[in-house]
């Protein structure tokens, strides 16, 4: 299996930590917050990666990164011209994924615990259909919530006021091809954008949306403190 890594955004919530530097070039414990998803992927087996990347550090990323052979992997990157969306991010790998194959997305700030690797065969055994992973937390509202209906997501909530369970929907996600096909689909949102909880609600909607829960610890590391305490864990 295959795996794209989402690094494009301008990290306004760190600035100015990235008024120079792209925020998933941070340090994070030892290394540069970008690496632990190399690292994620490497243990799970997965060594062709496609890094989406802003035009913001795009110099340093090859600088840091390379080929990949250092952490044994084979990467190439995509430039996102302007921030669009993740969905819109996404859709650049298209050229990068065979037709009927089955690949996972990590967004770039996403740090955790758990190994990815169970979740992969897991999905590798999944008919149809799109996969998340989610994560129970205190304060849902910051994120994409699901409401559940045993093994399947029945919708996503995007920020919602009063959400509808505990989980956060992790950028952690698993497609086939024909999520390219499902992107071309959706309009942007009301911020101009293309959301990915917009496609992942369409799996949703045809009742192919499974999940995982993670039990270890979880963060998106887009602000201080959250930056703070994964640097403190890993
Ligand atoms: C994005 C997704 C959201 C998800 C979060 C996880 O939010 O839209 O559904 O819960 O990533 O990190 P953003 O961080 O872009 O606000």
């Amino acid at each position: 299996m295959k795996g794209v890594i989402l690094a494009g955004g301008t990290g306004t919530r760190l600035y100015p930590l990235t008024k120079v530097v792209n925020k998933h070039l941070l340090p994070v414990g030892k290394i540069p917050m970008i690496c632990h998803g190399i690292e994620k992927f490497k243990k799970a087996g997965i060594e062709e990666i496609l890094i989406v990347i802003g035009k913001q550090s795009a110099g340093l990323y090859i600088d840091l990164i390379g080929s990949g052979k250092e952490w044994g992997v084979s990467v190439t990157f995509k430039v996102q011209e302007e921030a669009g969306g993740i969905a819109q991010a996404l859709f650049l790998a298209e050229p990068f994924v065979t037709p009927g194959e089955k690949f996972v997305v990590l967004l770039g700030d996403n740090l955790f615990e758990d190994h990815l690797t169970t979740f992969v065969q897991a999905f590798k055994q999944q008919a149809v259909g799109a996969r998340v992973l989610l994560k129970k937390v205190h304060d849902p509202k910051r994120y994409g919530v699901p409401v559940l209906e045993k093994d399947n997501i029945i919708m996503i909530e995007e920020k919602p006021e009063e959400p509808k369970s505990d989980y956060c929907v992790t950028g952690i996600y698993m497609y086939d091809s024909t999520v390219f096909e499902t992107i071309r689909t959706i309009k942007p949102s009301a911020r101009g954008e293309l959301e990915i909880t917009d496609v992942n609600n369409v799996y949703a909607s045809k009742g192919q949306l499974t999940y995982d829960i993670l039990d270890g610890w979880w963060t998106d590391a887009g602000t201080f403190q959250s930056l703070y305490q994964a640097s403190g864990r890993l």
